[in-house]
């Protein structure tokens, strides 16, 4: 796993309690070790029961406190509640999240907790009906009220070989909702930010249609920089290829027109509109309701093509009326004069800033990992970017248009 800029170097205190679930929070402390964070873990005696501590020194490299407390493990303990940036407890047991609802501390987690200044997520686990309990509910509304943060439960197989709510959420959902406790109060917090991805596609019959060569990683990878900097992310995307970031509220589309409609109405009151997406710029005249045969004579060999509607052009109509987004950023994907035609589009459509990519360059473009942008504003070249991956274009957009935003 690649190192995740949000949780480089930052403290997770990753208290695990008694629970089946324990194993997956030894994946969930790799994961974290991977993307660079430093993880220290607080073990109830029921969670030793089920995972040694050596099993997470092993994956966090670091020291693992357990219930066997010395007086200097007890201060050290209680300073790191106090200097992590954020307490993650996973797997929460209906027992622990009892004790932090009445500030019971009868061992090091639970100390911890009352000492800690940082957020705190907990990640439920239990079996059987636990989940629905009202004491457990009322538990967790208490603790919700107070600020705590909550990720999952699922709903699954349990131990007990019962089907319902109660599962912890898998270690990798559980790193998105990290990233996003991490990511309050970054640079675009309280910023609603629109971003669109993925190719659009035109329908020639049931089963044929025109389109591109767009997968949506650059824009996927747009949507969680903005949601690692604290935004609230409206993605609208095509059909694209990979999983949509947690945590950002996702509007499928398929054609250009729907894409239209739902970027129109979603940046009414956005600050910052992020337009990836490859727009089909073509739509076949007309749509046949049946599969088009070859024997059709109709047809012919000749597809007839109309224009689609440019979005940025409505939304630079739409913004010069209301004001809204406040900052807008296209992409000019090109196969050739990439900075000139580049430049043409940024004052044709009105925008703040243009990531002009050649997609006809190395390792740049549709479907590989890497990118290679330059970055233009009406005064000229804002930044010329190596190739990188397609995460680091994202993180410097992201923080153009933060910096912006922020008069800075
Ligand atoms: N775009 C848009 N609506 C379209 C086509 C493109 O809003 N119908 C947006 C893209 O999302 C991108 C920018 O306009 O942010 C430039 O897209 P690009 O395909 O490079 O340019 P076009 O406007 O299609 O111009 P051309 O076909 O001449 O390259």
């Amino acid at each position: 796993m690649d190192s995740i800029t949000v949780l480089k170097n930052k403290r997770i205190l990753l208290g695990v309690t008694g629970s089946i679930a324990c194993y997956k929070a030894v994946d969930l402390a790799s994961k974290l070790t991977q993307a660079g964070a430093l993880v220290d873990v607080s073990m109830s005696g029921a969670a030793a029961q089920f995972v040694t501590p050596l099993t997470f020194r092993s994956v966090t490299g670091r020291p693992v406190f357990t219930d066997m407390w010395s007086l200097d493990d007890h201060v050290r303990h209680v300073g790191l509640g106090e200097t992590a940036d954020l307490l993650v407890i996973a797997p929460a047991t209906a027992h622990t999240l009892a004790k932090l609802a009445q500030g019971l501390a009868d061992n090091l987690l639970t100390v911890t907790a009352l000492a800690a200044r940082c957020p705190i997520l907990a990640a439920p686990a239990m079996d059987g009906g636990m989940y629905q309990h009202p004491a457990v509910q009322a538990n967790m509304t208490l603790l919700r009220e107070r600020g705590t943060l909550f990720a999952g439960p699922a709903e699954g197989r349990m131990a007990s070989g019962l089907t319902g709510l109660g599962r912890m959420i898998e270690p990798s959902e559980l790193l998105a909702h990290i990233r996003l406790a991490l990511a309050r109060g970054g640079s675009l917090h309280g910023r609603h930010v629109v971003i669109t991805a993925g190719p659009t596609q035109e329908a020639l019959d049931p089963v044929r249609f025109i389109s591109n060569r767009s997968t949506g990683k650059q824009g996927l990878a747009v949507a969680q920089a903005a949601l690692d900097a604290g935004a609230r992310v409206t993605l609208i995307a095509g059909p694209v290829r990979q999983p949509i970031p947690i945590g950002a509220e996702h509007v499928a589309v398929t054609t250009t027109q729907e894409m239209a409609d739902a970027v129109c109405a979603a940046v009414k009151d956005a600050d910052a509109l992020f337009m990836v997406a490859a727009v089909a710029d073509f739509r076949p005249e007309t749509q046949s309701d049946q599969k088009i045969k070859k024997t059709d004579q109709e047809w012919g060999l000749a597809i007839g093509l109309e224009r689609t509607l440019d979005i940025l052009s409505a939304v630079k109509e739409q913004r010069e009326k209301t004001g809204f987004p406040r900052v807008a950023l296209g992409f000019a994907a090109e196969t050739q004069n990439a900075f000139e035609y580049g430049r043409s589009k940024l004052l044709r459509k009105g925008l703040n800033y243009i990531a002009v990519n050649d997609v006809t360059a190395a390792g740049a473009g549709f479907g590989v990992d890497t990118n290679k942008i330059i970055l233009l504003s009406s005064a000229g070249v804002v930044e010329k970017m190596p190739l990188q991956s397609k995460t680091a274009v994202a993180e410097r957009l992201v923080h153009h248009v933060a910096k912006t935003l922020n008069g800075r």
